[in-house]
């Protein structure tokens, strides 16, 4: 096969190549027109398979597997795909054309703006996809028999978020159908996108899919990766190592969204979420309670043309560039780093400030009640005194008991990671079924937020006691 700049210009069935989009790991990836009577013109997308697969005939099986699959799936959360075919000894799939930027460049940019992605918009991607993998694995398009499709390949650079604020998934390049029994032939996903029973080739079933969302909802809501080193390494620690609870890592990290988390990345499929619906009713839940603004694709897509701004990228310091490389790298983070990227610190004034603190609003503040605008001086004050996510704080916490609920998180996130506050494997959802440990905890938090209202009229008592008693001495004095 010619380079593919040789190729643009070119046709290939009914559709002339107009620009290389992407080299993946099987197949070059194209943007195709299609034009027809009148002054019909459509713009697709042609993935085309690498000439030097086109001779081994179980990768050419895998394709057409492919676009066997992904022609099965009508869901607004899946590329759609329209056709396959083979023309001068070249085979590609035919499919929708999704203008707009995969998740791993979403990531990227919003680790060098805000640190992060922002928390509802994490949410509301993970749970947009939790509705692809429902659908795959659960669904039946009206077929009869659920499909029971497993991706096994769900990973940022598989997720698109459109220019219209559609998340799509793409690439069932190694999807299957059907219970999956061990095969050493397989060809493996990403191996820092794995789930346990991924990596020691073990049967495999919808939750397998599950796990690996729950990476990538860990990964962009904290702006760090989670399965670091080499591949040996991430591979080991997939299998063997809890993960830290995210509020060790971001004090702020609202508690509801952790145990979801939490429990998408369970080791043991029977722990974890059952069927990615469930998953999808969680965050869906959570997003309702937090009062997230992001609801719909309209605020989706100003999000990403926000984040990918100008003005955006007038905020993007040294250190927000190094620690975006990092994630994309995969090693480790500098925590030091982590102050010089407080952006809304740096820039409390002066041009861009207005967005940055959107922007940070937007990535830290929207699980909380907004915070009466009398407050909000002191709180953007405060935000530029404190070290890590300090705008949210205040209105995060319930009225009357910030300090405490915060010192309780203090104390969570100096504890060791294996210690025995939020220990992972112990963690629900709080209206799943709780396991030992899980509800102990959430209790203790909610307790140590009752303590101010308790005090007041513990100490109006005494006050009353004490008043009564200096009485009665003083009446036995007369
Ligand atoms: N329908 C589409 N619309 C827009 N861009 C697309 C589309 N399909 C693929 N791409 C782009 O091409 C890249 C590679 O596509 P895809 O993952 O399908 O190829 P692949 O050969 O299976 O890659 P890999 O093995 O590396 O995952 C995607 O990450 C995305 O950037
Ligand atoms: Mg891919």
């Amino acid at each position: 096969m010619p380079a593919s700049s040789e190729l643009i210009g070119t046709k290939l069935g009914r559709y002339t190549l107009i620009d290389h989009l992407a080299t993946g790991g099987m197949a070059e990836i194209f943007l195709a027109r299609q034009e027809s009577l009148g002054k019909f013109r459509r713009d697709l997308v042609l993935k085309v398979l690498q000439t030097r697969w086109e001779e081994y005939p179980e990768v050419v099986d895998m394709f057409l597997e492919e676009a066997r699959i992904s022609a099965l799936m009508r869901h607004p959360n899946i590329v759609d795909v329209f056709d396959v075919a083979a023309e001068g000894g070249r085979h590609y799939i035919v499919m929708e054309y999704i203008a707009g930027r995969t998740l791993a460049e979403l990531a990227k940019r919003a680790i060098q703006v805000t640190k992060s992605i922002s928390i509802e918009v994490g949410a509301y991607i993970a749970a947009e996809m939790a509705s692809a993998l429902a659908y795959m694995y659960d669904g039946q398009g009206g077929m009869g028999e659920p499909f029971r499709v497993i991706h096994r390949d769900v990973s940022p650079t598989n997720i698109l978020i459109s220019t219209a604020g559609q998340v799509k998934l793409i690439d069932f390049g190694i999807a299957r159908q059907g219970n999956i029994t061990p095969d050493s032939r397989a060809r493996p996903g990403k191996f820092t996108y794995m789930s346990p029973e991924q990596v020691k080739n073990e049967a495999m079933d919808g939750r397998s899919d599950i796990f690996c969302l729950g990476t990538i909802l860990y990964e962009i809501t904290l702006g760090r990766r989670l399965w670091r080193g080499t591949r040996e390494a991430a591979m080991k620690r997939i299998v063997d190592e809890r993960p830290r609870p995210p509020t060790f890592i971001r004090r702020d990290y609202p508690t509801e969204l952790e145990l979801i988390v939490l429990r998408a990345l369970e080791k043991k499929p029977e722990d974890r979420y059952q069927s990615a619906a469930e998953l999808h009713n969680d965050l869906q839940g959570f997003l309702m309670r937090s009062r997230a603004h992001l609801r719909s694709h309209f605020h989706m897509a100003d999000y990403v043309a926000k984040i990918f701004s100008e003005e955006a990228e007038a905020l993007i310091s040294d250190a927000g560039r190094r620690r975006a490389q990092e994630f994309v790298d995969n090693t480790e983070v500098l925590e030091s780093d982590q102050t010089d990227l407080d952006f809304d610190a740096e820039r409390a004034a002066g041009p861009g400030a207005a967005l940055a603190r959107a922007l940070r609003a937007s990535a830290l503040g929207v699980w909380a009640e907004p915070a009466p605008p009398a407050e909000e001086p002191a709180a953007r004050a405060e935000a530029a005194k404190v070290e890590e996510a300090p705008a949210a704080e205040p209105a995060a916490t319930p009225a009357g008991a910030p300090d405490q609920a915060a010192a309780v998180r203090d104390e969570a996130a100096e504890a060791p990671a294996d210690g025995p506050v939020g220990t992972p494997s112990s963690t629900k959802p709080a209206h799943g079924p709780d396991k030992p440990g899980t509800g102990a905890e959430a209790k203790e938090t909610a307790e140590a937020d009752q303590l101010p209202r308790r005090w007041g009229p513990m100490l109006v008592a005494a006050i009353v006691l004490l008043a009564v008693v200096g009485a009665l001495w003083w009446l036995r004095g007369q």
